[in-house]
């Protein structure tokens, strides 16, 4: 099938590759030109494993190609999936210009009937708001109207994609529903789960948010752990080995960050408060969050014995997580800053993140960034684990202790080993390491 996709960020362009795929003939349309540039050439504009391969595959077969022209895409296609950016607004609410834009311009150049389906994360109701627009716009075209929120993680996309837990649909009419099974025929039906557009649209955000629930109380029950002297990974080991609460995203830290959850959940806190609900679980959540990177700058300085003016710090990891070169609300950027301000001297390091983080960090003269880390280690009083790349979880602490046996470690992401850290006798601190 002949699909559009409007938008070549996280979203949108690993849909794109991954719908050229499955087989359908994609034309995956942006405004910004030098991307587009970049997509012709082959080069991802992101990192995100495995992608820049299976372009060039579905290059290879013809299925593919970029556009700045959302007019001439257009022509014969029979969905046009939205996958522009729904920034955060002042009151926390989602601006969905970008959307309405496309919606505009998508009722504006069509010449024959289309599904137009949102798979960025929209407010309740936005799928009303959207089917108005177009019949309103152009009353000639007949237009349906879906949702299919996306549930892709960074750094394990394609992943995510190509074998989903489940794919949400959304629709009102039974032409929608057709052409989204169409659309999705390659995944066996079982995967598929069909409901009103509403509901579609909540359930990425009651995703998200109980995602982030669980994240931020298992950094609570950490930090219980640490005042009691508990184990938190023996606990949250045993907690999600009861099949109702499962063992994914229980590992402490320090926050959550990214581009989706900080966001999604102010944008759902936003919808109760409009549609006159209260959801004071998730108030609660976001300040914790909040208060996390407040907590963590408060165990940094401690393990300095709070005399943090000129201390070196070598900073492994600059991502919100690993395996993405994404600094969007990164915790360990945001921590980091606090200490840079505090006068620490940070020598900073990420796999990947580097680049994105020297535009964040530019203020800071005592922020440098650092590609060889064991030159650091030797100098630095402190080295701080922010992010969980596997190459930190790997470091040779024999050579760490060898190099600078005095050197102090906080784990933030708990990925070194406790009996190691504790065998070569160095001063550290964990997340929630109380025993
Ligand atoms: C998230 C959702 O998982 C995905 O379904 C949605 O489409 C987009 O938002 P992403 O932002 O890529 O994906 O990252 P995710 O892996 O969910 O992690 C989000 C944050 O939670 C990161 O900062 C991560 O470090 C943190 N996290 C995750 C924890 O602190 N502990 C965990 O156990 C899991």
């Amino acid at each position: 099938m002949k699909i559009v996709v409007i938008g070549t960020g996280y979203v949108g362009l690993v849909s794109s590759i991954c719908f050229a795929k499955i087989g359908h003939q994609v034309i995956a349309v942006d405004k910004i030109a030098s991307k587009i540039d970049q997509l012709k050439k082959g080069e991802i504009p992101i990192y995100e494993p495995g992608l820049k391969e299976m372009l060039t595959e579905v290059v290879g077969l013809d299925n593919i190609s970029f556009t700045t022209n959302l007019q001439e895409a257009l022509i014969d296609a029979k969905a046009v999936f939205i996958a522009v950016g729904t920034p955060q607004d002042e009151d926390g609410s989602a601006d969905l210009s970008y959307v309405l834009d496309a919606i505009k311009e998508i009722a504006k150049y069509s010449t024959s009937s289309k599904l137009v389906v949102t798979k960025s994360t929209v407010p309740a109701k936005t799928g009303e708001k959207i089917k108005k627009l177009l019949t309103e716009t152009n009353p000639q075209i007949k237009f349906y109207v879906a949702s299919n929120p996306e549930f892709l993680r960074e750094g394990c996309a394609i992943e995510d994609f190509m074998k989903p837990d489940r794919i949400v649909i959304g629709y009102d009419e039974d032409q929608a529903k057709k052409i989204l099974e169409e659309i999705y025929n390659y995944f066996p039906a079982s995967k598929i789960f069909h409901t009103d557009l509403v509901t579609a649209e909540l359930i990425k955000y009651g995703s998200n948010s109980f995602l982030a629930t669980k994240i931020a109380f298992i950094n609570e029950i950490a930090d219980l752990c640490e005042n009691v002297g508990g184990n938190i990974k023996d606990l949250a080991y045993a907690m999600g080995q009861d099949s109702r609460i499962g063992g994914k995203f229980l590992n402490p830290g320090p926050g959550f960050g990214g581009s989706c959850f900080p966001k999604d959940i102010l944008a759902l806190l936003n919808i109760a408060k409009t549609n006159n609900s209260s959801l004071s679980l998730i108030d609660a959540v976001v300040k914790s969050n909040n208060n996390r990177k407040n907590l963590m700058v408060k165990k940094i300085v401690n393990l300095l014995d709070c005399d943090v003016e000129n201390k070196k710090i070598i900073w492994l990891g600059l991502a919100f997580k690993a395996n993405t070169d994404d600094i969007r609300y990164s915790p360990s950027i945001a921590i980091a800053k606090e200490l840079a301000k505090m006068g620490a001297q940070i020598f900073a390091h990420d796999f990947q993140a580097q680049s994105n983080a020297k535009k964040e960090l530019n203020d800071f003269n005592n922020v440098k960034f650092i590609d060889d880390i064991w030159e650091a280690i030797k100098n630095c009083e402190l080295m701080v684990i922010a992010t969980e790349w596997e190459q930190y979880k790997q470091i040779d602490l024999s050579r760490v202790k060898a190099l600078n046996p005095n050197l102090k470690i906080i784990d933030l992401r708990n990925i070194l080993d406790i009996s190691e850290i504790k065998k070569h006798g160095f001063i550290f601190d964990f997340i929630g390491n109380g025993s």
